[in-house]
This record gives C-alpha cells, structure tokens and sequence, in this order.
C-alpha cells in the first residue's frame, strides 16, 4: 500500500457504479482522491461511508463545463458518462489531462463493437454499429469519445491516454431499475416477479464482476505506455445466454432465501439493434496486462445479491 503523500488521483463518474468502487479501491491502496460527478445517474450514497475520509474530496459539478481549479494531477479515471454525442465535443477532461500533462483512463464500452460479425471481438475488429438509431446515441458517443482520445495523444503536446473497452459489468452498487439485464433480474429474483427477457433468450452476454474490472482499469492504467498499443478489452470471457443468466440468478437467491423453484420468464421483443452475441477476445489483455477475471458469475451474483440485501432488506422474505 502506497501512502498519500504523492499528487492526487482524479476520478469523474464517482458517485457512480464503477466510479465508487474504483474511489474505494484507491483509497485502500493509500492514494489521495479528488471525486467529480453531478449525480445524474449516481448517488451521494455510493460515497457517503467515505464522508471524512482525509485522502478523499468529492466535487459536484458537470464536466461539460470548464472544470474547477485542482491541484496537480497523478492520473484521471474518467469514468463519467456524458449521455449524448454533442457533449463529448469539448470535452473538458481530455484537456484538463492535457494542461497537467498528466495520465487519463477513458473508460470505452464493448458497444462500440455494436451487433458484431466477428466473434469473440478483438480490439482489432472495427465493429458494426448503426449510426441512426435508438442505440447510436451510447455506440457512437463512446467511438467519438475514442477518437477524441486518439488525437489528444497525437497532439503535440502528447496526452498518455489509455482506452478500456469495458464490456458488462455488474456487482455491489449497480443501480436498481436502470434497465441493465443483471440489475433487473435481481431485482425480480427477490420479489419473485417474472424475469423479463427481450427476444428469445438466445443472445448471449459475457458478465464481468466489478472487482475484475477494477483490477483490469488499474493495470492498463499502471501499465508501461509503450505497451499499450490502443484500446484494450476489460471482460470476463464467459459467455451465457439471457435463459441461462436467469437461471444462475434465480439459483444463487433460492440459495439464500432457502427457496426453490425455475426462474418465471416473460418474453417480450426484442429492442432494435440489440446484439446477438457479445465475448471478449481477451487475449491482449491476458497478455500485456497480466490480468485476467478471476471471479465466477455465481460468486459475482452471490456479492451481489448479498449487496443488495444489505441495501433493501425488505426484499429478504
Ligand atoms: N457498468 C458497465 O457495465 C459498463 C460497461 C461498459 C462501459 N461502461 C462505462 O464505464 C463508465 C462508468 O459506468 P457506470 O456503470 O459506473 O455508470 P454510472 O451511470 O453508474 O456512472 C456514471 C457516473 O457519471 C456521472 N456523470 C454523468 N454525466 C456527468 C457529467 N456531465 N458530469 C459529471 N458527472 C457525470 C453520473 O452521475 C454517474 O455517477 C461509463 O463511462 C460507462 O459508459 C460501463
């Protein structure tokens, strides 16, 4: 453990799900953490046990706008999530990397692979996204938000920018009823509601736990830069269907509510663009990161539904 006598880290997205697990991890790992975010999908909650931490400072602002004074940075996670394209254009957090000189994390997504036609998607594949539809908002923001990226580090003053292609995650803080499969399903486990699946259930996901996650950000952030080739997949490589997710789901709360009994599944269609198969070719990952997903998907729903628990106990019955 470092202790936090060095330049402070800066997160933005903190008060959000990977945000405030990776301010966590920071913090036990010794460092000084600034937070930004304007909790438009996070919560005060996510931070709230760490309210007098000494190493942590938690800012509310957008990171549309120019952002406050800080001191000098170490590196920036930026983990916040501007929800359309036209807010990526001035991007305020690749210049602020820029100014300091300093590291910068963009955390990407598997959907700039969009419905792919190449399986399991290397960093290689140049994806298939439709760029007019109900999902480009998401697929395209994320590969602009790359691009963006790849000529801060072309510029002359040359910004280290290291690109995570963070593929499905979930675990303790996912916020409930946002419409992410793992979220909702948990959700209707403990209150033994039908699982609703769009499409057939068929498609495929590949489901990360966040502590693998966080585990792969660090490494690529720590990782020697003239390693670093481009973007690099973060996920776990397991691939389960939609049936069979909801089937892990409801096993792991039968476990610990001492039920019995197959998940009840409503099928409704299934929504325009959505993929078909998604995995992670992790073999750039695996090679140059030394880092790989150690924890199951049962393990992962297991933390997850006891997370819960913790935060709802109503639904315990
Ligand atoms: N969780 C996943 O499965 C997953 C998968 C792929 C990529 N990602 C990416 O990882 C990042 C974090 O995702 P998450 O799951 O933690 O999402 P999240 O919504 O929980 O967190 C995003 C945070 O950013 C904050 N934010 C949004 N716009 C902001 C703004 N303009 N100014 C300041 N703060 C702002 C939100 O309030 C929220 O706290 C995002 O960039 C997301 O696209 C996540």
């Amino acid at each position: 453990m470092r202790l936090s006598v060095g330049k402070p880290v800066l997160v933005t997205g903190a008060a959000g799900f990977l945000g405030s697990n990776m301010v966590d991890h920071l913090l036990q790992e010794g460092e000084m953490v600034i937070g930004i975010d304007n909790y438009q999908t996070g919560t005060p909650s996510n931070l709230r046990h760490l309210q007098d931490h000494p190493f942590f400072r938690m800012i509310d602002h957008n990171i549309q706008s120019p952002l406050p004074h800080l001191p000098p940075l170490r590196s920036i996670y930026h983990l916040a999530c501007p929800a359309s394209p036209p807010q990526y254009q001035k991007d305020p957090v690749d210049t602020l990397a820029q100014q300091q000189g300093c590291r910068i994390l963009l955390s990407s997504t598997s959907e700039v692979y969009g419905s792919p036609k190449v399986h399991p998607q290397p960093e290689s594949y140049w994806g298939h996204v439709n760029p007019f539809g109900p999902r480009a908002c998401y697929d395209e923001g994320k590969r602009a938000a790359e691009a963006l990226a790849w000529a801060f580090q072309q510029s002359p003053r040359c910004v280290d920018v290291r690109i995570a292609r963070i593929f499905n995650t979930y675990g303790p803080r996912l916020a409930a009823g946002d419409g992410r499969v793992v979220s909702n399903f948990v959700a209707a486990a403990l209150s033994d509601t039908p699982f609703v699946i769009t499409g057939d259930g068929s498609a495929t996901r590949s489901f990360q736990y966040v502590d693998d996650c966080i585990r792969g950000l660090v490494a690529l952030m720590e990782m020697d830069t003239t390693a670093v080739p481009g973007p690099v997949n973060i996920g776990n490589d397991a691939e389960v269907t939609l049936t069979e997710l909801a089937g892990v789901v409801r096993r792991v709360v039968n476990e610990i509510n001492g039920l019995r009994g197959p998940p009840i599944i409503e099928y409704r269609s299934r929504p325009v663009d959505d993929p078909q198969r998604r995995r992670p070719d992790l073999t750039l990952a695996k090679g140059t990161l030394e880092w790989a997903p150690v924890i199951s998907l049962e393990e992962g729903l297991r933390k997850t539904v006891q997370w819960w628990l913790t935060q709802n106990p109503k639904d315990h019955s």
